[in-house]
């Protein structure tokens, strides 16, 4: 089985998240860039996300030379913004049809959780088996072995070659 990891990742959480999954399975990964990244530092970041976020945003994303139809199962991640997921995650999905596969979502939070952002996603991944969800919140302030512990599933038993 063939597995790809695409996340967004502004602040680093989700992308921590990204790479113990990528360090346990055999797998591409994909680190969804956008064009303009927004202000990342003080309370600008939650104005320009979260207006992204409100009017329902695709911003403009650096196109990765990857072709999803390559893969079985597809790790999706995102940090919460807003109770949903990120646009730049928006424009990825929007812009790639994603089908028949296997799909893993994590989702990083500041403490609202997720249950909101997994029900958009899997709105959006209609056509595909979610086989599971993940959250964390904001995995970097926490160490090592106590994220590991949160994770849900055992990461190993999803690859089956
Ligand atoms: C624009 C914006 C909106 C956010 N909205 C929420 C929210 O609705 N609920 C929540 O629990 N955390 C929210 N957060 C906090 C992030 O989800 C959290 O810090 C996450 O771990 C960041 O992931 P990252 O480091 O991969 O960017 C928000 C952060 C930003 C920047």
């Amino acid at each position: 089985m063939k597995n790809l990891i695409i996340y967004y990742s502004l602040d680093g959480n989700t992308e921590l998240i990204a790479s113990l999954i990528a360090s346990k399975i055999e797998a591409a990964t994909i680190r969804i860039q956008p064009v303009k990244e927004i202000p990342t530092k003080g309370f600008m970041k939650y104005f320009w996300g979260g207006k992204s976020v409100v009017f329902n945003e695709k911003p403009k994303i650096v196109y990765p030379i990857i072709n999803v139809n390559d893969f079985d199962q597809i790790f999706i991640g995102t940090p919460v913004w807003n109770n949903s997921y990120a646009p730049p995650l928006a424009t990825f999905l929007y812009e790639n049809k994603i089908e028949n596969k296997n799909i893993i979502l994590f989702a990083c939070h500041g403490g609202g959780g997720a249950k909101k952002t997994f029900e958009r996603l899997s709105n959006l991944l209609q056509n595909n088996h979610i086989v599971h969800t993940m959250e964390f919140k904001d995995p970097i302030l926490q160490n090592r072995d106590e994220v590991i512990n949160q994770f849900n599933i055992s990461i190993e038993k999803s690859e089956t070659k």
